[in-house]
């Protein structure tokens, strides 16, 4: 029986080993490991890379989303339209802030959430949509985003599976008011 690991990044690494030694040493030579001028620096060309104003890192997905959520303010009372079928992490954080998940159903053909069912699921308390680009695919951003801006409703993009995805030759992450993204290794 042949074993065969799930994920092998030791040939991706053999390419650009040089490189990444170089910036590790570099990181253990500046006596900083939080924060400081090498995370400013990947902060502006990420920026770059997705094409926003800004760029703020986290330790993972989750905080991200969290933080989103809370930089726009959401929390009890508040109802966030997102889709069922995702890391539980989407969900969890609209909880944790104490707002309400409203989930709309996926479209089979694309697994992200079903734009047609968008604007029925809206309500008084609809104040933002989380939608998930699922698997690297984009959900059609222009829909959306139509619906989101016609309802003055907040939207956060989870691109945590969709690093450098593009819909319509423009990053996701790019869209809506937030994105977030995430490099997890076995995330595309
Ligand atoms: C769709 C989605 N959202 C959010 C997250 C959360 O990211 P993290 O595991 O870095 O907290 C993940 C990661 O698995 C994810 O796949």
């Amino acid at each position: 029986m042949t074993n065969v690991p799930p994920l092998d990044l030791t040939r991706q690494y053999e390419i650009i080993r040089e490189q990444i030694n170089a910036k590790v040493q570099d990181v253990l030579a500046s006596g900083r490991y939080i924060g400081g001028s090498i995370v400013d620096d990947f902060e502006k060309q990420f920026a770059k890379y997705i094409d926003v104003s800004h760029c703020v890192s986290c330790n993972s997905g989750t905080d991200a989303l969290f933080l989103a959520l809370r930089a726009v303010n959401i929390g009890p009372g508040d109802e966030v339209i997102t889709t069922p079928f995702t890391f539980f992490a989407t969900t969890e954080v609209i909880s944790a802030v104490g707002a309400t998940p409203i989930f709309i159903d996926i479209n089979p053909q694309t697994f992200n959430l079903d734009i047609q069912q968008l604007e029925a699921a809206i309500t008084e308390k609809t104040k933002a949509i989380l939608p998930v680009h699922l698997f690297g695919q984009p959900v059609d951003m222009t829909k959306l985003m139509a619906i989101a801006r016609q309802y003055n409703l907040i939207v956060i993009e989870d691109c945590a599976q969709a690093t450098g995805a593009e819909w319509n030759n423009k990053k996701v992450g790019s869209f809506g008011d937030i994105g977030c993204l995430v490099f997890f290794l076995l995330k595309i």
